[in-house]
């Protein structure tokens, strides 16, 4: 494994008027206080992936990226208790790319702060062999939670729940990079 490692940030909403990339601008800009990681941001809403009507002109890039990654963070909303189906897309398009990585969760939404749809992706990424990390960030009531320039109004509970989940994915990153070196993962 390269040194520093390779993070993918994946953002999840597609939605014209979303709330994500205030979530995400926020979470990397806290990032850089906790890894040297080398960040490849992955928005969903850029990308072409093949879809029930076709589409997928960026789907082998995608998965290239998916490849070239070290550990993920996967930035979601919640809709009706689950995660968007773009990003169900997205987990699909790659297969093998994903095993045996660690991934953690930055969630938003209403009074859960997204933390079902975490809860619905821990068992779809587990049947991918990606390792999930237990400690996620949640950001509830999102639409409240952040002043005009982009901080949290309570700070407290997400930053130290991001160093909490960084820590977590970068000792799982190493030891499961070592992992990988020493023999392929069989799956
Ligand atoms: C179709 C839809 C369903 C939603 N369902 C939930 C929900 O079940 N639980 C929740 O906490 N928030 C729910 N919300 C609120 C969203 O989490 C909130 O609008 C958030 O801003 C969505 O993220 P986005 O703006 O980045 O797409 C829902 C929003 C939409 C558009």
């Amino acid at each position: 494994m390269s040194d520093p490692y390779r993070l993918a940030v994946i953002t999840a909403s597609v939605r014209p008027d979303r709330i994500a990339p205030t979530v995400t601008r926020w979470f990397l800009r806290h990032l850089a206080a906790h890894t040297d990681a080398a960040v490849d941001h992955l928005d969903l809403a850029a990308l072409d992936l093949p879809g029930d009507l076709g589409g997928g002109a960026d789907a082998e890039r995608f998965t290239k990226r998916v490849e070239r990654a070290d550990a993920f963070v996967v930035v979601t909303p919640e809709y009706n208790h689950g995660y968007p189906g773009p990003l169900k897309t997205a987990i699909d398009t790659p297969y093998e790319q994903w095993r045996a990585k660690p991934l953690g969760f930055v969630s938003y939404g209403g009074a859960s702060g997204g933390l079902r749809a975490v809860e619905q992706l821990r068992t779809v990424f587990a049947e991918l062999h990606v390792v999930t990390v237990r400690t996620g960030v949640l950001i509830p009531n999102v639409h409240d939670a952040f002043t005009t320039d982009g901080e949290l109004r309570d700070p407290g509970p997400a930053r130290a729940a991001l160093a909490e989940m960084v820590g977590q994915l970068d000792w799982w990153t190493r030891a499961l990079a070592r992992a990988r070196q020493e023999r392929a993962y069989a799956g």
